[in-house]
């Protein structure tokens, strides 16, 4: 069946459309396993003691990562560095850290540090995370300073040798050396001369010091990540993975240590935001192109045996666009947005995070000024997560707890609607339905979609349960619910009386513009 004509329900004033949409019973063979992990996080470093806990743990910041280890039995990985790695000396005298800032401004409210000290706590802290966190630790390549990198490299296994760190099972896996490599004409670290060969000329100089001095080599837990540029040439020119495979970044005894590399992305910078760059953000078919734009890279990569990630990503840079990035829009963009990259052989997806940016999943800190300009709060705002963080938690829930979920985008014939399917054993389980159609504030009639389910191959199932995203407008920054339940909480647990319907499969489902469906499938 399928309506061309839209049809009215008159009691509600709502435009319903149907779609045929067709779900492989059994996983089709191309279906990626998925790591439990897809969604994880980048935190910026200069704040990483705010995160953490210096002298104990933040409860806050803790539960936002440990809800998703509790849905899927593994917690998010966390990397560690980013812009202000470049930035960050070591000093045995200093116990944490010691940190100046700029002057903060209307578009940029929680200014990257300009200069970080820090000691062998800022490392230890790391204790405080999950047990069983993976971590991504960045040293300083920026300033060209081999005597820092090698002491903090210094300080970072000290850490995760420590008895603390060992029995939580808290394991460093890479260490990347330098943040966006590609940009230090542009900031300052290289004069104009700098291009990928003096790039690996000094990165492989650097690896050899830090593989002595942590231990990398062939048996070795922990290895490298390579590259962590911002942009990419998706050529052998300029920077790009494969123009650094061109350059010889594998070659060498420590190069050989390169396991994973690491693309940052942004969708664009947008230090203001509208209703209209929030639904370019949502929109399908923007971020399927911003995402297999990279396939030429992904491709080399693996090509080289290698996995591929991105290691710091998030919607728009300026640490996001305001009334955009900290709305519940943005949380439809970041699940199709990490889904599509498990599609084209990106192995996990670091949102990254800093204290009060617009893009946080998470704040975890007290704020005292307003992340949109700047202006004082004369409440201080507590921790509390952000509407980007439902994210999270949905695809955690979609992957479940199998460890190895294999996942396939739904062939879905609509511009605004994106579906996944995810299998355990090879058999269907779950389908989430995202309709990425920006129901903005001011906007009255709110249509919705009619989804009539069908399976290819395989008996068919006869009833599912759904548990529904609810979002009063895209552009909300709060009062999001997940199944009736909210994680917007003072400490991050989900709270409130799970709400979801059990339906016959053959009824279908209604999807709203801006909603979220997650289906489970019964006999
Ligand atoms: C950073 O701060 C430290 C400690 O105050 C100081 O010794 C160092 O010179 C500063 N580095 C830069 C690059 O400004
Ligand atoms: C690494 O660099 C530090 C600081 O410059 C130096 O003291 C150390 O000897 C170097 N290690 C190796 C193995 O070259
Ligand atoms: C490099 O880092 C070391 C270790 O902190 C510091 O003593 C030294 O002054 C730094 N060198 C420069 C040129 O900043
Ligand atoms: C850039 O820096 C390199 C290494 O320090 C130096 O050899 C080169 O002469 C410099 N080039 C320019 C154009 O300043
Ligand atoms: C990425 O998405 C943004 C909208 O968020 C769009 O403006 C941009 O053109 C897209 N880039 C690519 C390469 O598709
Ligand atoms: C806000 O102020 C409180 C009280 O002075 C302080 O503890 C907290 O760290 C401040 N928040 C940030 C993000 O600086
Ligand atoms: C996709 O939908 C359009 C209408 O939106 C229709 O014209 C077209 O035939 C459909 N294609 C398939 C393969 O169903």
């Amino acid at each position: 069946m399928f309506l061309l004509a839209p049809f009215v329900l008159a009691a509600y004033g709502v435009v319903v459309f149907a779609l045929d949409v067709s779900v492989p019973v059994s996983a089709p063979s191309k279906a990626p396993t998925v790591s439990p992990a897809l969604v994880s996080f980048s935190i910026e470093q200069d704040r990483w003691l705010d995160w953490a806990g210096s002298t104990s743990r933040n409860e806050f910041a803790y539960n936002a990562f440990n809800n998703l280890k509790e849905i899927t039995g593994t917690p998010p990985w966390i990397r560690i560095g980013a812009d202000s790695e470049d930035h960050t000396n070591f000093n045995p005298r200093i116990q944490f850290s010691q940190t100046k800032f700029p002057a903060e401004t209307a578009t940029v409210p929680y200014p990257e540090a300009s200069n970080i000290t820090v000691g062998d706590g800022f490392y230890s802290a790391v204790a405080h995370l999950p047990p069983g966190t993976h971590v991504i630790w960045g040293v300083n390549f920026g300033q060209a300073n081999l005597t820092a990198a090698y002491l903090e490299t210094r300080s970072i296994v000290k850490a995760f040798d420590s008895p603390a760190v060992r029995e939580a099972g808290i394991t460093l896996d890479f260490i990347e050396i330098g943040n966006e490599a590609d940009l230090y004409i542009n900031n300052g670290a290289r004069n104009s001369s700098w291009n990928i060969q003096q790039y690996v000329a000094q990165w492989t100089t650097f690896a050899a010091n830090v593989s002595a001095a942590a231990g990398i080599n062939a048996d070795s837990r922990v290895k490298f990540v390579g590259a962590a540029f911002a942009e990419s040439t998706r050529t052998t020119s300029g920077f790009s993975p494969q123009s650094a495979f061109k350059a010889g970044l594998l070659d060498s005894p420590s190069g050989a240590q390169v396991k994973l590399i690491s693309q940052h992305h942004y969708s664009g910078s947008f230090c203001s935001g509208s209703g209209g760059l929030l639904q370019n953000l949502m929109t399908k078919a923007t971020i399927r192109s911003n995402l297999s734009s990279f396939s030429p890279d992904i491709t080399a990569t693996h090509a080289k045996g290698l996995s591929y990630f991105l290691g710091e990503t998030n919607s728009y840079s300026c640490h996001g666009a305001p009334g955009v990035s900290n709305t519940a829009g943005a949380a439809l963009w970041a699940l199709d947005y990490a889904l599509y990259s498990s599609q084209i052989g990106v192995e996990r997806t670091h949102f990254h995070e800093g204290i009060g940016y617009k893009y946080n999943l998470i704040q975890p800190a007290t704020l005292n000024r307003s992340i949109l300009d700047g202006s004082p709060l004369s409440t201080p705002l507590a921790p509390h997560i952000q509407p980007a963080y439902y994210s999270a938690i949905i695809v955690a829930e979609a992957l479940g707890d199998s460890g190895s979920t294999q996942v396939y985008e739904i062939s879905v014939n609509n511009t605004r609607i994106a579906g996944y399917a995810f299998y355990e054993g090879g058999s269907l389980q779950r389908a989430v339905f995202i309709n990425s159609l920006a129901f903005l504030k001011g906007a009255t009639s709110r249509s919705s979609t009619h989804l009539l389910l069908s399976f290819t191959d395989g008996s068919a199932f006869a009833t599912m349960t759904i548990k529904r995203l609810k979002i009063g407008y895209a552009d909300d920054t709060s009062g999001v619910t997940w199944g009736g339940q909210t994680y917007e909480t003072s400490d991050a647990k989900v709270s409130g009386d799970l709400d979801v319907q059990v339906a016959p499969v053959s009824a279908g489902v209604d999807i709203a513009e801006t909603e979220v469906v997650l289906l489970t499938f019964g006999s």
